[in-house]
């Protein structure tokens, strides 16, 4: 069976936040485009998302749920408390490693698409993600949820940049270790 990439993709303001005060999302969609919720053709690459409960939590209070709604395919909430959903969504807890195992093989050769930096973090550290893509909105935010990567050094090789208006988009690749 082919490798399903494990992609991380999170849109940072200039000042390096992922979220304003109060997690406000509302100003990534002045930027990105919201019929490709991953932003620059990740969308189309995506054969499974993974979430955290905090992401699936603000899309459904903005009501742009991050798993239902736009993305069809296997969807995988990531909580440690009852939760209620679609039977459509994976409930999970735990080790992320068996989690991504489980969505590379719902994603059935295309990529795993990680919403949540806590989940992010998680994989980062378990050495699961094979690509980054982060979108510099062109922003000052001033306060907020703050990009984090994971305990330890990562060393990432740049793949790609593009610029759609003033929106900037750089591709990394993980580092096998
Ligand atoms: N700018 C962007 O592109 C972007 C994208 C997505 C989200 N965001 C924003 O960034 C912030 C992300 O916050 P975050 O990093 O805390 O969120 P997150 O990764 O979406 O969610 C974290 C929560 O998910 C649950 N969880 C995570 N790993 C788990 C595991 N292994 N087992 C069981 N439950 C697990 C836990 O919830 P419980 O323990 O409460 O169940 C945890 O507190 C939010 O403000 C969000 O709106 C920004």
């Amino acid at each position: 069976m082919s490798h399903s990439p494990v992609l991380w993709h999170v849109t940072m303001s200039l000042d390096g936040y992922i979220a304003a005060p109060g997690d406000d999302m509302s100003w990534v969609f002045d930027f990105v485009d919201a019929s490709d919720p991953g932003g620059d053709g990740v969308g189309e690459r995506t054969g499974a998302v993974v979430a955290g409960r905090r992401s699936f939590e603000v899309g459904s209070r903005d009501g742009r749920d991050v798993l239902d709604g736009a993305w069809s395919g296997p969807q995988f909430l990531l909580t440690h408390r009852p939760v209620e959903v679609p039977e459509t969504i994976a409930v999970r807890s735990g080790d992320v490693r068996p989690v991504i195992a489980e969505a590379r093989r719902a994603a059935a050769g295309h990529g795993v698409l990680l919403i949540g930096a806590d989940v992010a973090r998680q994989c980062l550290e378990a050495g699961l993600i094979d690509e980054i893509v982060v979108h510099i909105a062109p922003v000052l935010l001033g306060d907020g949820v703050r990009f984090r990567g994971a305990t330890g050094r990562h060393n990432l090789h740049l793949t790609d940049v593009s610029r759609h208006g003033d929106l900037i988009t750089l591709h990394y690749r993980t580092e096998g270790r």
